[in-house]
């Protein structure tokens, strides 16, 4: 959740009487935490190493980095083509320019930036503020979560879709005087847009793509699985907002994730209506996007998937909750990789977990369905109890579980009431290609009691967990765990123990964006606060690779001032990188002469020499 998304919501929290998410508004607070807790550091042993010890690159089912074209044009990697070990040049510590830097050898392209045409017949934002309608086709704000899709026909390391979400708006783009509420959400949502390379190497939006497309907060969505019906008696809902991260499915759709549980910009719309995983078919512009109620309504960061070779496959998804849940939705039938069309409400009916991370290194999916771990009438929901002391532990609710409709309108509830561990705000899942699954765990400031799995009290910088579901299976009920890192400073700084980190090679803070690409290389980007007291120390937010092996982390790319890292997607050579910028408030990629209107925007970065990226 970017900070000014969480301002948007704080009106609604307070109403819920929620505590506000602290993160990227506790800039200030960072150095606060007294107690003295010993850092977890290798603290699970042998056992558990010996879980993760190999990564092999053979296994199948991860992220969905070969989702072909529907026609079967995408496509994997040539096995004995280029050389994939990571070789770039660190970038140094503490960069605060107004630019995005990159290692030498690489550059950067800004290819899609909020305001820009999208739909066929588009304006564009030319420097002056629009509104509603003009804003309706154009690029929306907050470019977050992200996906490429080959396209049938088209060599898709040249060309192909970009998917992206628009998690908030822009509004130094925006004339909100007129259909402000209306322009405001046509500003968020999701943006399809078709975009190839030329022949200069540059990459562009094919302005007249027939597959061009923007899914607003306007839209309407139809709604399916289990609590549609309670959801709305049509069965249709205005509006997506919120679309924090993202992931694609096996058969080739794009799943938004709804990163809020009401519609705070147009609040006469139900609140049921939100917080849910909606599919969009991009290769179907004139398709109605559906929300998968089966999935559960929460906080949705974004999702990952786990196939077998039975092609049924398992999606996790965090909810970005402070604290939230880390669950997993397995649909009940398999998918067919060779009828597309059979696959396009496999999400409408399955079973929901949510994740319990026992301290001693082992975990359970806990089932979320109505009749089964106290999801009754008169069920106990014992609250966010991490947030508070023990002495002050908030008094339990009584929360009516009737139905699974209930379950999944309730899903936070219903996790907390069944057991699931409440984590440091679970953000981006990955699943590598050995199977082992990655989850950030931005930070959660407020934290006053831990478990093994949320070591720190005053989590400011958050962490990375990382589990082996039993036999490499996504149908897998029991896993194990461990910490890859726990970020934050240097021990030499001597800082206090909340703040202090174990991360071998450059530091950061609250990690968010996390992607194991189609080679088993892993990248993290960071969206942690942008005050001097965290830039003077981490620098600008940014993305590294880490090692998986050593936790060793090597910084990639350092982004221009304000800004939030996130979205990670590429082309099959991962030749191409696509990396979004969310929120700049500097000079860069301006279009008033004075600035004053940085813009949210996708930048290509590739080597000058067309080698892989982390060549
Ligand atoms: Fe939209 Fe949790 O980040
Ligand atoms: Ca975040
Ligand atoms: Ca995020």
């Amino acid at each position: 959740m970017s900070y000014l998304t969480d301002k948007l919501r704080a009106p609604y929290r307070e109403a819920q009487g929620e505590v506000t998410v602290p993160g990227q508004m506790f800039d200030e607070i960072v150095a606060a935490n007294p107690a003295r807790r010993t850092l977890l550091k290798n603290s699970f042993g042998l056992s558990i190493l010996s879980v993760f010890g190999a990564t092999s690159l053979a296994a199948c089912g991860s992220d969905g980095d070969s989702t072909p074209a529907p026609g079967g044009g995408g496509g994997g990697t040539d096995p004995v083509g280029p050389d994939y070990s990571v070789k770039f040049e660190r970038l140094a510590d503490k960069i605060t320019a107004d630019t995005v830097t990159v290692p030498k050898d690489y550059e950067v392209q800004v290819l899609y930036s909020a305001g820009d045409k999208c739909e066929a017949g588009s304006a564009g934002y030319a420097g002056t503020p629009q509104s509603w309608p003009d804003t309706e086709t154009q690029a929306g704000g907050q470019h977050d979560g992200m996906h490429y899709y080959a396209l049938d026909g088209v060599d898709p390391n040249q060309g192909g879709l970009l998917v992206l979400n628009h998690e908030s708006t822009d509004n130094a783009t925006l004339n909100l005087t007129v259909d402000g509420t209306k322009t405001r959400l046509s500003n968020v949502g999701v943006s399809v847009v078709e975009i190839a390379r030329g022949d200069d190497g540059s990459w562009s939006v094919k302005a007249n793509s027939r597959y061009n497309k923007r899914y607003t907060g306007n839209t309407v969505y139809n709604v399916g699985g289990p609590a549609a019906p309670a959801v709305n008696s049509t069965r249709k809902v205005v509006g997506t907002l919120n679309n924090c991260a993202s992931g694609p499915t096996p058969w080739g759709t794009y799943l938004t994730c709804e990163e809020t549980t009401d519609n705070y910009l147009d609040p006469t719309q139900d609140e049921k209506g939100y917080g849910w995983v909606v599919e969009i078919d991009p290769y179907a512009p004139a398709s109605t996007a559906v929300k998968r109620t089966a999935m559960g309504r929460f906080d949705h960061e974004n999702t990952a998937y786990m196939t077998n070779e039975a092609n049924r496959v398992a999606f996790y998804m965090g909810d970005d909750g402070t604290p939230g849940c880390i669950y997993k939705f397995i649909p009940s039938q398999a998918y067919d990789p060779k009828n597309r069309a059979a696959n396009l409400n496999l999400l409408d009916e399955g079973t929901l977990y949510a994740a319990r991370f026992n301290d001693d290194g082992t975990g359970n999916w806990v089932e979320l369905t109505h009749g089964k771990n106290n999801l009754t009438l008169n069920a106990i929901d014992p609250g966010n109890y991490t947030q508070t002391a023990p002495d002050k532990a908030p008094a339990p609710v009584i929360v009516n579980f009737a139905s699974q409709a209930d379950v999944l309108i309730n899903t936070k509830s219903a996790a907390r009431v069944a057991g699931a561990t409440l984590m440091d705000r679970p953000e981006w899942i990955t699943v590598g290609v050995d199977k082992t699954v990655y989850c950030t765990l931005t930070n959660n400031g407020s934290r006053k009691r831990t478990s093994a799995a949320n070591p720190r009290i005053s989590n400011s910088h958050g962490h990375i967990v990382r589990w082996k579901e039993r036999g490499d299976s996504p149908l897998a009920t029991t896993f194990e765990w461990e910490l890859l890192l726990l970020a934050g400073q240097d021990p030499a700084d001597g800082a206090a123990a909340n703040v202090t980190g174990n991360i071998q090679g450059d530091e950061f803070s609250s990690p968010d964006g996390i992607r194991v690409d189609p080679q088993g290389r892993l990248w993290v980007q960071t969206d942690s606060g942008t005050g001097s007291n965290i830039t003077n120390i981490f620098g600008n937010n940014s993305m590294y690779y880490i090692d998986q092996e050593t936790g060793e982390s090597r910084r990639f790319l350092v982004g221009p001032k304000g800004c939030e890292i996130t979205g990670i997607a590429y082309t099959p050579d991962l030749a191409t990188f696509f990396i979004n910028i969310q929120h700049p408030n500097g000079v860069w990629n301006t279009k008033r002469a004075g600035g004053g209107d940085a813009r949210s925007a996708t930048i290509v970065v590739s080597r000058k020499d067309g080698k892989p990226v982390g060549a």
